[in-house]
């Protein structure tokens, strides 16, 4: 039986993860151990099976014991820590959360329903270094990975809408706070139906902008506004959120050597923690939108067309709906003025489940198997 080694799962991605797998029952057939930054020897959680108490994360020689250290404690961790492991000749699975190995050779991006060939492939090969993919890449595969799998795309934009949640749990708090503060600034004006929109505006503007705002997480107002610029600069001018649209789906997909060709413009918007996405496709060729729809629809059993219609549309294809489930909507597909070879599509996803929790899960699953 595989011991697995679990790190970081009180935190948010982790959370999701301890709860899809025990909605699966993931946790029989395995051993879990259940490791601390901050509490070693307390009591590991409750899991419907017997787990040891908590040690210590950074025990090298405990972690040593393990077949397999699942961890979504973030970069702060792994960075140290599995370098130290595999000095000390550890040869276990690391499965990860956070994006430091990504893009390291050693590592295979991991996005079972889209990349499997290339999981198989890389055990095959002796890998031992499993990394979850960037939460709006993840959620685009899944959305669009019939159209990856038949080779239809030659290039693609994705401009992103993305979730609170991304930034983490303190920034979702700060999110509702924001909006709580420009709600209080008007209450009572909202309860007069006959108040002037405009004043109230002026009033919500005024609070956005005061030095009260509550901003220390996103650094700048979010709720009533929005945030077009995800992560840091690199030189070309991208966002590294954007750049890793690119390179991530490339490596995922096994097209290294010959990519295609993918940017856009990532921006944070105030959602909870469902990112959605707008993508400009240009086709290889002129193909029906019947087919396409076809071929969305079945590539995976958590795409779910939307028809492109209005109400279709603001009842499904929102993270209003989205959040909290697996399903993965992807609609407003149609053909684009500027000919038949141009491809629109939106998706969303929630970024905590497909996002982020799932694929992890089922890697693990996968070396259970
Ligand atoms: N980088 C993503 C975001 C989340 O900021 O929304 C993690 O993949």
């Amino acid at each position: 039986m595989l011991k697995v080694g679990f790190v970081g799962w009180r935190g948010m991605v982790g959370s999701v993860l301890m709860q899809r797998m025990q909605e699966d029952g993931d946790f029989n057939g395995i051993e879990p151990v259940f490791f601390t930054t901050s509490q070693v020897g307390q009591p590991g959680p409750d899991i419907g099976v017997d787990v040891p108490p908590l040690k210590d994360a950074f025990d090298i020689e405990a972690l040593k014991a393990l077949d397999v250290v699942v961890t979504c404690q973030g970069g702060d961790y792994t960075k140290p820590v599995y370098k130290d492991l595999r000095s000390a000749g550890w040869q276990g699975y690391w499965i990860d959360a956070a994006s430091t190995l990504r893009m390291e050779d050693e590592a295979t991006i991991v996005l079972d329903p889209v990349n499997r060939g290339v999981i198989d492939a890389q055990l095959a090969k002796g890998a031992k270094t499993f990394v979850g993919g960037n939460c709006t890449v993840s959620l685009m595969l899944m959305g669009l990975g019939g159209l990856f799998e038949a080779d239809m795309i030659e290039w693609m934009t994705s401009m992103t809408y993305q979730a609170a949640s991304g930034s983490g749990a303190k920034h979702m708090r700060e999110l509702l706070n924001q909006m709580g503060t420009l709600h209080d600034s008007v209450g009572e004006e909202l309860k007069d139906t006959s108040s002037a929109i405009l004043d109230i505006d002026r009033k919500v503007t005024a609070a956005m902008r005061s030095g009260n705002f509550p901003t220390e997480n996103f650094g700048a107002p979010l709720a009533g506004s929005l945030l077009p610029w995800i992560d840091s600069k690199l030189d070309n001018g991208q966002s590294r959120e954007e750049w890793k649209g690119s390179v991530e789906t490339n490596k995922i997909l096994g097209l290294d050597n010959n990519p295609i060709p993918i940017d856009g413009l990532c921006v944070r918007i105030g959602a909870m923690r469902s990112h959605s996405q707008a993508f400009t496709i240009k086709l290889k060729q002129d193909v029906p939108l019947d087919e396409i729809e076809d071929r969305i629809a079945k590539h995976n059993e958590w795409v779910k067309l939307i028809p492109n219609e209005k109400d279709a549309t603001n009842e499904g294809l929102t993270p209003a709906a989205a959040t909290g489930t697996l399903q993965v909507p992807v609609g407003r597909l149609r053909k684009l003025q500027m000919g038949g070879e141009y491809l629109s599509a939106f998706s969303v996803g929630d970024q905590l489940l497909w996002g982020a929790a799932e694929p992890l899960k089922r890697m693990l699953m996968i070396l259970r198997e």
